[in-house]
């Protein structure tokens, strides 16, 4: 499972990312706001730091827009993965750029069939979004579940990317679901790395050392 941190925040990514256990990055419109810098200077910066896919979400709302936005971002950097929201004018456009080339990660995605038809357009990733289908009193996971057995049936390309994750139950359960990649910000990163126990049988390792060195 690939681990991407869902951030524009870029000493973080810079923590993370030297951890060697960082795969990629995704951003999306409100990311690249609270990062309080420009979509274009935030992205350059990321790419200097990820060497991974690095997603950057279209703003348009039209096919054309969105394709050409893709173009533009896909100039920027060999890793630029272009984000285009799971509507009929983003698949539209997921298409398009597919077929040229560019790698779409199909945003938004709320629903097996819409993953479906992204999977059909040539996405090279689909999100769905597990914690805001919680928020919305749905099973999230359960999505995920689905996702990955329909894309198995049929033997799509198209990566499961597990979006909207919000703590490590999330990221333990995409796991066991088969989920290609979980993306979920750096605080969530950190406490995979913990628990109470290993702090407390390495403190007793080096404390008993440091008793028997007299
Ligand atoms: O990658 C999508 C993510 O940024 C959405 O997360 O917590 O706002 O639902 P959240």
């Amino acid at each position: 499972m690939k681990f991407f941190l869902d951030t524009a925040i870029t000493s973080e990514l810079r923590q993370g990312v030297a951890t060697g256990l960082v795969d990629g990055v995704t951003t999306n419109p409100t990311l690249i706001v609270q990062s309080g810098r420009k979509l274009d200077d935030v992205v350059r910066e990321i790419t200097e730091i990820v060497d991974g896919p690095i997603s950057v979400e279209t703003l348009s709302t039209d096919a054309e827009g969105m394709y050409t936005e893709g173009k533009k971002f896909a100039t920027m950097h060999k890793n630029i993965v272009v984000k285009c929201p799971l509507t009929e004018a983003g698949l539209t456009a997921t298409k398009r750029l597919s077929k040229e080339g560019i790698r779409v990660n199909v945003t938004l995605c709320f629903s097996a069939n819409q993953a479906l038809l992204a999977a059909k357009a040539g996405a090279a990733y689909i999100s769905p979004f597990v914690g805001r289908l919680d928020d919305n009193g749905q099973d999230g996971m359960q999505l995920i579940r689905d996702i990955v057995q329909i894309y198995k049936n049929y033997s799509f390309k198209t990566e499961v990317l597990a979006a909207s994750l919000r703590h490590p139950i999330h990221i333990h359960q995409c796991a066991l679901a088969g989920a290609h990649v979980g993306t979920f910000p750096f605080k969530v990163f950190q406490q995979l790395f913990k628990h109470p126990l290993t702090d407390i049988g390495l403190e007793k390792f080096l404390s008993d050392w440091k008793k028997a060195q007299g």
